[in-house]
Protein backbone atom coordinates (compact mmCIF):
# COMPACT_ATOMS: atom_id res chain seq x y z
CA UNK A 1 0.00 0.00 0.00
CA UNK A 2 1.64 3.37 -1.18
CA UNK A 3 1.08 6.15 1.45
CA UNK A 4 4.25 8.48 1.32
CA UNK A 5 5.02 9.21 -2.25
CA UNK A 6 8.61 10.76 -3.20
CA UNK A 7 9.59 12.84 -6.13
CA UNK A 8 12.75 13.59 -7.66
CA UNK A 9 13.27 16.99 -9.15
CA UNK A 10 10.90 19.99 -8.98
CA UNK A 11 10.34 21.22 -13.10
CA UNK A 12 7.36 20.81 -15.13
CA UNK A 13 7.24 17.16 -15.20
CA UNK A 14 8.28 16.55 -11.56
CA UNK A 15 6.31 19.37 -9.37
CA UNK A 16 2.78 18.05 -11.36
CA UNK A 17 3.00 14.81 -10.43
CA UNK A 18 3.88 15.69 -6.61
CA UNK A 19 0.91 18.01 -7.07
CA UNK A 20 -1.64 15.05 -8.70
CA UNK A 21 0.09 12.36 -5.68
CA UNK A 22 -1.01 15.00 -3.09
CA UNK A 23 -4.63 15.83 -4.52
CA UNK A 24 -5.22 11.89 -4.52
CA UNK A 25 -4.66 12.04 -0.40
CA UNK A 26 -0.72 11.22 -0.41
CA UNK A 27 1.93 12.56 1.64
CA UNK A 28 4.36 13.48 -0.78
CA UNK A 29 8.27 14.47 -0.60
CA UNK A 30 9.81 16.58 -3.33
CA UNK A 31 13.39 16.99 -3.80
CA UNK A 32 15.53 19.63 -6.06
CA UNK A 33 18.73 20.28 -6.15
CA UNK A 34 18.39 23.81 -5.05
CA UNK A 35 16.00 26.25 -3.00
CA UNK A 36 15.18 27.97 -5.69
CA UNK A 37 13.76 25.10 -8.37
CA UNK A 38 11.82 23.75 -5.09
CA UNK A 39 10.03 27.56 -4.93
CA UNK A 40 9.75 27.65 -9.03
CA UNK A 41 8.13 23.96 -8.58
CA UNK A 42 6.31 24.93 -5.43
CA UNK A 43 4.25 28.21 -6.76
CA UNK A 44 3.76 26.30 -10.31
CA UNK A 45 1.84 24.26 -8.22
CA UNK A 46 -0.05 26.56 -6.29
CA UNK A 47 -0.62 28.86 -9.68
CA UNK A 48 -2.31 25.20 -11.25
CA UNK A 49 -4.64 24.59 -7.87
CA UNK A 50 -5.59 28.61 -8.08
CA UNK A 51 -7.40 28.01 -11.25
CA UNK A 52 -9.17 25.18 -9.87
CA UNK A 53 -10.34 27.25 -7.03
CA UNK A 54 -11.12 29.85 -9.64
CA UNK A 55 -13.66 27.41 -11.44
CA UNK A 56 -14.77 26.82 -8.06
CA UNK A 57 -13.61 22.91 -8.50
CA UNK A 58 -11.52 23.10 -5.64
CA UNK A 59 -12.07 24.92 -2.25
CA UNK A 60 -9.59 27.14 -0.72
CA UNK A 61 -9.36 25.14 2.33
CA UNK A 62 -8.84 21.65 -0.41
CA UNK A 63 -5.76 23.98 -1.77
CA UNK A 64 -4.13 25.02 1.59
CA UNK A 65 -4.11 21.04 2.40
CA UNK A 66 -2.74 19.49 -0.56
CA UNK A 67 0.20 21.77 -0.31
CA UNK A 68 0.51 21.10 3.49
CA UNK A 69 0.85 17.34 2.07
CA UNK A 70 3.75 18.51 -0.28
CA UNK A 71 7.68 18.29 1.92
CA UNK A 72 10.19 19.64 0.33
CA UNK A 73 14.07 19.45 0.44
CA UNK A 74 16.97 19.45 -1.14
CA UNK A 75 18.26 16.89 0.85
CA UNK A 76 18.06 12.94 0.25
CA UNK A 77 17.79 11.52 3.16
CA UNK A 78 13.84 12.67 3.94
CA UNK A 79 13.43 10.73 0.73
CA UNK A 80 13.84 7.55 3.12
CA UNK A 81 10.59 7.41 4.01
CA UNK A 82 8.99 6.96 0.52
CA UNK A 83 6.81 3.38 -0.11
CA UNK A 84 7.32 4.99 -4.13
CA UNK A 85 9.83 7.38 -5.38
CA UNK A 86 9.24 8.66 -8.64
CA UNK A 87 12.67 10.50 -10.73
CA UNK A 88 11.86 13.49 -13.12
CA UNK A 89 15.40 15.19 -13.33
CA UNK A 90 16.71 15.97 -16.75
CA UNK A 91 16.92 13.86 -19.28
CA UNK A 92 20.51 12.44 -18.85
CA UNK A 93 20.92 8.52 -19.11
CA UNK A 94 24.34 9.63 -16.66
CA UNK A 95 22.18 11.80 -14.27
CA UNK A 96 19.51 9.30 -14.16
CA UNK A 97 21.44 6.67 -12.94
CA UNK A 98 23.12 8.09 -10.95
CA UNK A 99 20.14 9.60 -9.35
CA UNK A 100 19.21 5.92 -8.98
CA UNK A 101 22.11 4.47 -7.25
CA UNK A 102 21.51 7.02 -4.68
CA UNK A 103 17.89 6.27 -4.04
CA UNK A 104 19.13 2.41 -4.40
CA UNK A 105 20.95 3.06 -1.15
CA UNK A 106 18.61 5.18 0.93
CA UNK A 107 14.85 4.03 -0.30
CA UNK A 108 13.39 1.64 1.89
CA UNK A 109 14.26 -1.96 0.97
CA UNK A 110 10.15 -2.44 -0.04
CA UNK A 111 10.48 1.25 -1.99
CA UNK A 112 9.65 0.86 -5.54
CA UNK A 113 11.57 3.49 -7.56
CA UNK A 114 10.01 4.49 -10.80
CA UNK A 115 11.13 7.37 -13.62
CA UNK A 116 9.09 9.26 -15.68
CA UNK A 117 11.57 9.43 -18.75
CA UNK A 118 10.55 9.62 -22.16
CA UNK A 119 13.02 7.66 -24.17
CA UNK A 120 15.69 6.10 -21.58
CA UNK A 121 15.76 2.20 -20.60
CA UNK A 122 13.96 1.29 -17.57
CA UNK A 123 16.01 -1.61 -17.66
CA UNK A 124 19.32 0.21 -17.72
CA UNK A 125 18.26 1.93 -14.94
CA UNK A 126 16.91 -0.87 -12.93
CA UNK A 127 20.18 -2.57 -13.53
CA UNK A 128 22.04 0.54 -11.66
CA UNK A 129 20.48 -0.89 -8.76
CA UNK A 130 20.16 -4.12 -6.68
CA UNK A 131 16.48 -3.88 -6.80
CA UNK A 132 15.39 -4.00 -10.31
CA UNK A 133 12.26 -5.98 -9.93
CA UNK A 134 11.02 -2.52 -7.97
CA UNK A 135 11.91 -0.19 -11.04
CA UNK A 136 9.37 0.51 -13.18
CA UNK A 137 8.64 4.01 -16.17
CA UNK A 138 6.00 5.86 -14.92
CA UNK A 139 5.86 7.68 -17.93
CA UNK A 140 3.14 11.22 -17.10
CA UNK A 141 2.25 13.47 -19.54
CA UNK A 142 2.50 17.12 -20.04
CA UNK A 143 0.75 18.51 -18.15
CA UNK A 144 0.49 16.28 -15.61
CA UNK A 145 -2.61 17.55 -13.41
CA UNK A 146 -4.78 17.28 -17.00
CA UNK A 147 -3.58 14.68 -18.99
CA UNK A 148 -5.36 11.47 -18.18
CA UNK A 149 -2.44 8.65 -19.37
CA UNK A 150 0.02 7.70 -16.97
CA UNK A 151 2.20 5.06 -19.83
CA UNK A 152 3.52 2.44 -17.44
CA UNK A 153 6.75 0.76 -18.42
CA UNK A 154 7.88 -2.97 -17.51
CA UNK A 155 11.59 -3.22 -17.53
CA UNK A 156 13.38 -6.64 -18.64
CA UNK A 157 13.57 -7.50 -14.53
CA UNK A 158 10.11 -5.37 -13.26
CA UNK A 159 8.04 -7.90 -10.70
CA UNK A 160 4.26 -8.32 -11.71
CA UNK A 161 3.64 -7.09 -7.83
CA UNK A 162 5.37 -3.33 -8.93
CA UNK A 163 3.59 -3.73 -12.01
CA UNK A 164 0.20 -3.84 -9.78
CA UNK A 165 0.89 -1.56 -6.86
CA UNK A 166 2.14 1.25 -9.66
CA UNK A 167 -0.92 0.42 -12.01
CA UNK A 168 -3.54 0.89 -8.60
CA UNK A 169 -1.58 4.16 -7.47
CA UNK A 170 -1.59 5.87 -10.86
CA UNK A 171 -5.74 5.08 -10.86
CA UNK A 172 -5.86 6.91 -7.26
CA UNK A 173 -4.36 9.89 -9.08
CA UNK A 174 -7.12 9.90 -11.28
CA UNK A 175 -5.42 8.68 -14.12
CA UNK A 176 -5.30 5.85 -16.75
CA UNK A 177 -2.22 3.73 -17.03
CA UNK A 178 -1.51 1.68 -20.03
CA UNK A 179 1.26 -1.16 -19.94
CA UNK A 180 3.82 -1.68 -22.56
CA UNK A 181 7.83 -3.06 -22.47
CA UNK A 182 10.72 -1.20 -22.48
CA UNK A 183 11.92 -0.97 -26.36
CA UNK A 184 13.09 1.87 -27.26
CA UNK A 185 10.40 5.37 -27.32
CA UNK A 186 7.98 3.04 -25.30
CA UNK A 187 5.17 3.44 -27.47
CA UNK A 188 4.05 6.87 -27.16
CA UNK A 189 7.42 8.81 -28.65
CA UNK A 190 7.97 5.47 -31.03
CA UNK A 191 4.22 6.39 -32.65
CA UNK A 192 4.68 10.23 -31.90
CA UNK A 193 8.11 11.28 -32.96
CA UNK A 194 8.22 9.86 -36.37
CA UNK A 195 5.31 11.55 -37.40
CA UNK A 196 6.74 14.79 -36.26
CA UNK A 197 10.37 13.81 -38.10
CA UNK A 198 8.08 13.30 -41.03
CA UNK A 199 6.22 16.35 -41.19
CA UNK A 200 9.39 18.14 -40.32
CA UNK A 201 10.87 16.28 -44.06
CA UNK A 202 7.91 17.35 -45.96
CA UNK A 203 8.88 20.89 -44.92
CA UNK A 204 12.28 20.24 -45.55
CA UNK A 205 11.55 18.75 -49.37
CA UNK A 206 9.10 21.38 -49.80
CA UNK A 207 5.85 19.48 -49.94
CA UNK A 208 4.35 22.25 -48.44
CA UNK A 209 4.58 25.48 -46.33
CA UNK A 210 4.61 24.74 -42.54
CA UNK A 211 1.07 26.05 -42.00
CA UNK A 212 -0.26 23.58 -44.83
CA UNK A 213 1.52 20.68 -42.90
CA UNK A 214 0.12 21.71 -39.39
CA UNK A 215 -3.54 22.81 -41.14
CA UNK A 216 -3.55 19.42 -42.96
CA UNK A 217 -2.99 17.07 -39.78
CA UNK A 218 -5.63 19.68 -37.59
CA UNK A 219 -8.40 20.00 -40.10
CA UNK A 220 -7.89 16.77 -41.52
CA UNK A 221 -6.97 14.39 -39.10
CA UNK A 222 -8.15 16.15 -36.27
CA UNK A 223 -5.33 16.71 -34.58
CA UNK A 224 -5.68 19.52 -31.89
CA UNK A 225 -2.55 20.73 -32.84
CA UNK A 226 0.15 20.51 -36.05
CA UNK A 227 2.89 18.18 -35.81
CA UNK A 228 5.16 21.48 -36.54
CA UNK A 229 3.60 23.63 -33.60
CA UNK A 230 4.04 20.34 -31.74
CA UNK A 231 6.99 19.60 -32.26
CA UNK A 232 8.18 23.90 -30.87
CA UNK A 233 6.08 23.28 -27.74
CA UNK A 234 8.23 19.72 -26.89
CA UNK A 235 11.57 21.79 -27.95
CA UNK A 236 13.11 20.58 -30.91
CA UNK A 237 16.16 19.33 -29.18
CA UNK A 238 14.10 17.08 -26.74
CA UNK A 239 12.33 15.63 -30.31
CA UNK A 240 16.24 15.34 -31.69
CA UNK A 241 17.17 13.22 -28.86
CA UNK A 242 14.53 10.82 -29.16
CA UNK A 243 14.75 10.33 -32.93
CA UNK A 244 18.15 9.88 -31.97
CA UNK A 245 17.21 6.65 -29.39
CA UNK A 246 15.03 5.45 -31.81
CA UNK A 247 17.55 5.15 -34.24
CA UNK A 248 19.91 3.93 -32.46
CA UNK A 249 17.85 1.84 -30.04
CA UNK A 250 16.22 -0.06 -33.54
CA UNK A 251 18.81 0.23 -35.70
CA UNK A 252 16.57 0.93 -38.74
CA UNK A 253 17.24 3.80 -41.27
CA UNK A 254 13.37 4.61 -41.11
CA UNK A 255 14.21 6.50 -37.87
CA UNK A 256 16.76 8.80 -38.95
CA UNK A 257 16.23 12.47 -37.87
CA UNK A 258 15.63 14.85 -40.61
CA UNK A 259 18.82 17.01 -41.54
CA UNK A 260 16.39 20.39 -41.02
CA UNK A 261 15.99 19.13 -37.45
CA UNK A 262 19.35 19.24 -36.76
CA UNK A 263 20.22 22.34 -38.36
CA UNK A 264 17.60 24.33 -36.42
CA UNK A 265 18.49 22.54 -33.00
CA UNK A 266 22.69 23.51 -34.04
CA UNK A 267 21.50 26.99 -34.60
CA UNK A 268 19.60 27.00 -31.13
CA UNK A 269 16.07 26.83 -32.72
CA UNK A 270 14.93 24.51 -29.98
CA UNK A 271 11.18 25.89 -30.39
CA UNK A 272 8.87 27.81 -28.26
CA UNK A 273 11.18 27.96 -24.78
CA UNK A 274 14.12 29.46 -27.27
CA UNK A 275 11.96 31.79 -29.37
CA UNK A 276 12.06 30.51 -32.35
CA UNK A 277 11.55 26.95 -33.77
CA UNK A 278 9.06 26.31 -36.78
CA UNK A 279 7.38 29.49 -36.02
CA UNK A 280 8.98 32.51 -33.79
CA UNK A 281 7.59 33.49 -30.23
CA UNK A 282 7.82 36.24 -28.55
CA UNK A 283 5.19 38.37 -26.27
CA UNK A 284 3.44 35.42 -26.17
CA UNK A 285 2.42 35.84 -29.55
CA UNK A 286 3.44 33.92 -32.62
CA UNK A 287 5.09 35.34 -35.38
CA UNK A 288 6.00 34.12 -38.71
CA UNK A 289 9.70 33.14 -39.80
CA UNK A 290 11.14 33.94 -42.79
CA UNK A 291 9.68 31.21 -45.14
CA UNK A 292 13.38 30.88 -47.30
CA UNK A 293 15.06 30.30 -43.86
CA UNK A 294 12.81 28.08 -42.73
CA UNK A 295 12.90 26.03 -46.47
CA UNK A 296 16.40 26.44 -46.70
CA UNK A 297 18.71 22.89 -46.99
N1 LIG B 1 8.41 18.17 -20.21
C1 LIG B 1 7.68 17.21 -20.81
O1 LIG B 1 6.80 17.49 -21.64
C2 LIG B 1 7.89 15.77 -20.44
C3 LIG B 1 6.86 14.85 -20.71
C4 LIG B 1 7.03 13.52 -20.31
C5 LIG B 1 8.21 13.13 -19.69
N2 LIG B 1 9.20 14.05 -19.46
C6 LIG B 1 10.41 13.59 -18.78
O2 LIG B 1 10.36 14.04 -17.43
C7 LIG B 1 11.68 14.27 -16.94
C8 LIG B 1 11.77 15.68 -16.39
O3 LIG B 1 11.48 16.59 -17.43
P1 LIG B 1 11.05 18.10 -17.12
O4 LIG B 1 10.49 18.62 -18.40
O5 LIG B 1 10.26 18.17 -15.87
O6 LIG B 1 12.49 18.76 -16.88
P2 LIG B 1 12.84 20.13 -16.12
O7 LIG B 1 14.14 20.57 -16.67
O8 LIG B 1 11.67 21.05 -16.12
O9 LIG B 1 13.06 19.66 -14.60
C9 LIG B 1 14.09 18.82 -14.19
C10 LIG B 1 14.40 19.15 -12.73
O10 LIG B 1 15.25 18.16 -12.21
C11 LIG B 1 16.14 18.78 -11.31
N3 LIG B 1 17.25 17.90 -11.03
C12 LIG B 1 18.33 17.59 -11.81
N4 LIG B 1 19.13 16.72 -11.14
C13 LIG B 1 18.54 16.48 -9.94
C14 LIG B 1 18.86 15.68 -8.81
N5 LIG B 1 19.98 14.94 -8.78
N6 LIG B 1 18.02 15.67 -7.74
C15 LIG B 1 16.90 16.42 -7.76
N7 LIG B 1 16.54 17.21 -8.79
C16 LIG B 1 17.35 17.22 -9.86
C17 LIG B 1 16.49 20.07 -12.03
O11 LIG B 1 17.05 21.02 -11.11
C18 LIG B 1 15.13 20.50 -12.56
O12 LIG B 1 14.42 21.31 -11.66
C19 LIG B 1 12.61 13.97 -18.11
O13 LIG B 1 13.06 12.66 -18.00
C20 LIG B 1 11.71 14.14 -19.33
O14 LIG B 1 12.15 13.37 -20.43
C21 LIG B 1 9.05 15.36 -19.81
Amino acid sequence: MIEKVGVVGAGTMGNGIAQVAARSGHEVILRDVKEEFISRGMSAVDKSLQRDVDKERLSQEEKRSIISRIRTTTEWQPLSEADLIVEAVTEDVRVKTEVFRTLDELASPSAILASNTSSISITKLGAATKRPDKVIGMHFMNPVPVMKLVEIIRGIATSDETYEEVRALSEKMGKTPLECNDMPGFVSNRVLMPMINEAIFALYESVATRESIDGIMRLGMNHPMGPLTLADFIGLDVCLAIMNVLYDGLGDPKYRPCPLLKRYVDAGWLGKKSGRGFYEYGDGVRKEVNREIVNGK
